[in-house]
């Protein structure tokens, strides 16, 4: 399942805002050694945190070669590299970990957290995002389409259905505080104003539609007609542009 950049550079500044309102909470007590973004995508995001902890060294790492490639383009300070976050683990040193708009793609995500914390240095943090949408029209409706008799046979609902056993904000928050952090969880629901034609359509491109558009080849335009159409339902167009509510859930800890 390949991810294109540019694709998922539209909409970059509604994409952006959560990184920043998540950064907000970010608080290391001292000069940080070592900053990884985990899942950096194409990386410009992660050159903030190189303009906020100039002496530090700031990592970017992401499994996808194209985003790689794609950030390695930048100009900076910053060491973009493969990687996956299932088999990372941080080095003594670091002590700040972000990583925006990516664990939903790592199964059993809490699980790989919690070998972090252990191994992270005292005033250490922990910094995550992660969709709260997945109950919502948008992607009911990728399955409720993917069910119709003409689409069964690719299973959408299975292709589709990681994202079922995404933990809650307070499973979260009992992660952090039953090893000992400090646990700062909240969830926020943005109302993105969106321009021009099915920008649903063109946001979900970019993201949670890949799985179902990876499965359906040659097929994804047929299938796209019938889940657009859902969509201009679901999300009217109207004076201004078309509202599009998005949940997202984001945690803070620090370690003691
Ligand atoms: C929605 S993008 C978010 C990119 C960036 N963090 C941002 O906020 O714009 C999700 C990114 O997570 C990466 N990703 C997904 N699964 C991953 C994994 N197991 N290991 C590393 N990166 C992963 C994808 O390649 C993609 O670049």
């Amino acid at each position: 399942m390949r991810w294109d950049p540019e694709q998922y550079g539209h909409y970059a500044g509604e994409r952006a805002r959560p990184y920043f309102d998540l950064l907000t909470r970010v608080r290391p007590p001292a000069e940080p050694r070592h900053v990884v973004d985990l899942g950096c995508g194409p990386g410009e995001l992660t050159l903030t945190l190189a303009q906020r902890w100039p002496n530090a060294v700031v990592e970017g790492i992401d499994s996808s070669p194209e985003m790689i490639q794609k950030a390695q383009l930048l100009s900076s300070s910053v060491t973009f590299r493969l990687g996956d976050i299932a088999a990372w683990t941080p080095d003594d040193d670091v002590d700040v970990v972000v990583t925006n708009a990516a664990l939903q793609w790592v199964p059993d995500h809490s699980d790989v957290i919690k070998r972090w914390l252990p191994a992270m240095s005292a005033g250490g943090v922990i910094a995550w995002q992660v969709p709260g949408n997945f109950e919502s029209p948008s992607h009911q409706l990728m399955r409720e389409v993917g069910d119709r008799p003409r689409w069964r046979e690719f299973d959408l609902d299975r292709v589709l259905g990681f994202h079922d056993t995404m933990p809650t904000p307070v499973d979260y928050a009992r992660l952090l505080l039953d090893a000992g952090w400090t646990a700062d969880v909240w969830e926020t629901t943005y109302l993105h104003v969106l321009p021009g034609v099915d920008p649903v359509l063109e946001w979900v491109r970019g993201t949670g539609l890949r799985p179902a558009l990876a499965a359906l080849g040659e097929h994804a335009a047929e299938y796209e007609q019938e889940y657009a159409a859902e969509l201009r339902r679901a999300y009217p167009a109207g004076a201004g542009g078309t509202v599009f509510p998005f949940r997202r859930i984001f945690a803070v800890g620090h370690k003691p």
